[in-house]
């Protein structure tokens, strides 16, 4: 079946002077994702279409885009699924365009930097490794299952009307190593949090949630924190 894709187009290289939109014919098959229909506008039609993508299998997280109106990964998004005859895909809203449908990452990371995204404990290792049990796991089960796509961000309102704000990911990932049984950094974590730019700036708007292809539970986890904070420091 033939479908017709609706792509953002954007060089400022080539003084663009605004973003347009350019139509492709892709012939699709069943099993066909977004990525696959993507490669095919590059590989045979436009080769000055660009996009992130890099291991096809929605682990690196870096394909992340909005399709149809939707932030999804284009390697898990299966063009059947969508039942549509025209599908527009757009770059993650709320990022600077670099060019088509890639977006620039630095101020996602610097935002993911500040709050130490790396296990803090200053005692000496055991010999083997520092034990967590099954138990004290499952709490930080799901932020760990986050592979950093940035949909979550980008669909966040706070963050579309703040780009100081830290955002879903980060937070998320604060959450992670602040519930972690071995970590030993919350506190000054938390310093970092606890901003108008930080966790308050959630109001769990839960569009974090919608956008989260891996389904993780990021409102919940964030309002977790908010509660940590609140009884630890207030
Ligand atoms: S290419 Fe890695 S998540 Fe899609």
């Amino acid at each position: 079946m033939n479908i017709t894709f609706k792509i953002f187009r954007f060089n400022p290289d080539e003084n663009d002077k605004k973003p347009h939109y350019h139509s492709y014919e892709v012939k699709t098959s069943p099993g066909m994702t977004i990525l696959d229909a993507l490669n095919e506008i590059k590989w045979h039609q436009d080769g000055t279409l660009t996009y992130r993508r890099s291991c096809r299998s929605g682990i690196c997280g870096s394909c992340a885009m909005k399709i149809h109106g939707i932030n999804r990964l284009a390697c898990e998004t299966q063009i059947e699924k969508l039942k549509r005859k025209t599908i527009v895909v757009d770059p993650l809203p709320g990022f600077k365009v670099i060019k088509d449908l890639t977006v620039e990452m630095d101020s996602f990371f610097e935002h993911l930097e500040r709050i130490k995204p790396y296990l803090i404990n200053d005692n000496p290792p055991p010999a083997r490794e520092r034990i967590q049990f099954p138990d004290q796991f499952k709490p930080i089960e799901d932020p760990v299952a986050c592979i950093l796509c940035m949909s979550c961000t980008s669909s966040c309102p706070s963050f579309w009307t703040d780009p100081d704000y830290i955002g879903p990911a980060a937070l998320y990932k604060a959450y992670r190593y602040i519930f972690d049984t071995r970590d030993e950094g919350a506190a000054e974590r938390i310093e970092v949090l606890d901003n108008r730019h930080g966790l308050w700036r959630c109001h769990t708007i839960f569009n974090c949630m919608d956008a989260c292809p891996k389904n993780l539970k990021i409102t919940h986890g964030i309002s977790k924190l908010k509660r940590k904070v609140l009884a630890e420091k207030y």
